[in-house]
């Protein structure tokens, strides 16, 4: 946008103010902001789903490597067209359908929404004959979330000793979402709960929190915040 306007007539209302201040604040000034605002120890995901690749291109130039996508058929082509670029270090955060692994650690180094044991051993599987050793984070779920998946507490307590010892895959942290309607102060203790249990299972990293909650998450320790609305903006193409 340009810097001023060229309106002969002004409305002089609050609305325009807030429209213009809106419009002026751009992908470099949002992404700089946030950057000034997250705590140390914790890094910025991108998360580049459903924006287009001249965005990517933006803050990659802008000095940001790291870009989250949650489905294949959308990242592949944005991967092509960005191939021209220092190699960037994609992150997988979707639902990872069985049939869909093997594709999944061609394109990306680290995955943040492995749900369960029998996906896990799949995914070991498939890293040890594609010969790569992907960082992989377990989603938990520690509320009813009809609309999510992820490993209860118990249930990754019960698993944990296998998941350990899976060869091939690097458990590396915890990937948790607060479910819609939690006040700031339940997703404070929600966010404090997932990270006791990656410190219990000796876990270092945090995948938690995107636009609407990054604050609690990054003030309860998260290790990587996955933004995209309030990075990007609103989504602009098919995500
Ligand atoms: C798993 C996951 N994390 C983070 C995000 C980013 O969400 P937001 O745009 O609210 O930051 C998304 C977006 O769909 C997502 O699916």
């Amino acid at each position: 946008m340009p810097a001023g306007d060229n309106y002969s007539t002004r409305p002089s209302s609050d609305a325009l103010s807030e429209f213009a201040a809106a419009a002026a604040e751009s992908l470099a000034e949002r992404f700089q902001a946030l950057r000034a605002n997250l705590p140390p120890g914790t890094r910025l995901l991108a998360v580049s789903k459903g924006h287009p690749v001249e965005a990517i291109r933006a803050l990659a130039g802008l000095g940001q490597r790291s870009f989250a996508e949650s489905r294949l058929q959308e990242a592949l082509p944005k991967q092509e067209a960005l191939g021209d670029l220092a190699p960037l270090d994609w992150h997988f955060i979707g639902r990872l359908q069985a049939n869909k692994v093997r594709p999944v650690l061609r394109q990306f180094g680290t995955i943040h929404s492995l749900d369960s044991l029998v996906l896990a051993e799949r995914v070991a599987r498939i890293a040890a004959e594609e010969g790569c050793q992907p960082a992989v984070f377990l989603q938990v779920k520690l509320r009813p979330d009809p609309s999510k998946t992820g490993f209860s507490a118990p249930e990754l307590r019960q698993h944990w000793p296998q998941l350990r010892q899976l060869p091939g895959v690097r458990i590396v942290g915890l990937m948790t979402m607060a479910p819609l309607g939690l006040s700031a102060d339940e997703r404070r203790i929600l966010f404090g709960e997932c990270a006791a249990l990656a410190q219990e299972l000796g876990l270092a990293e945090l995948s938690m929190g995107m636009s609407g909650d990054w604050p609690e998450a990054a003030a309860a320790g998260s290790t990587w915040v996955r933004l995209g609305s309030v990075l990007f903006g609103p989504k602009s193409c098919q995500g």
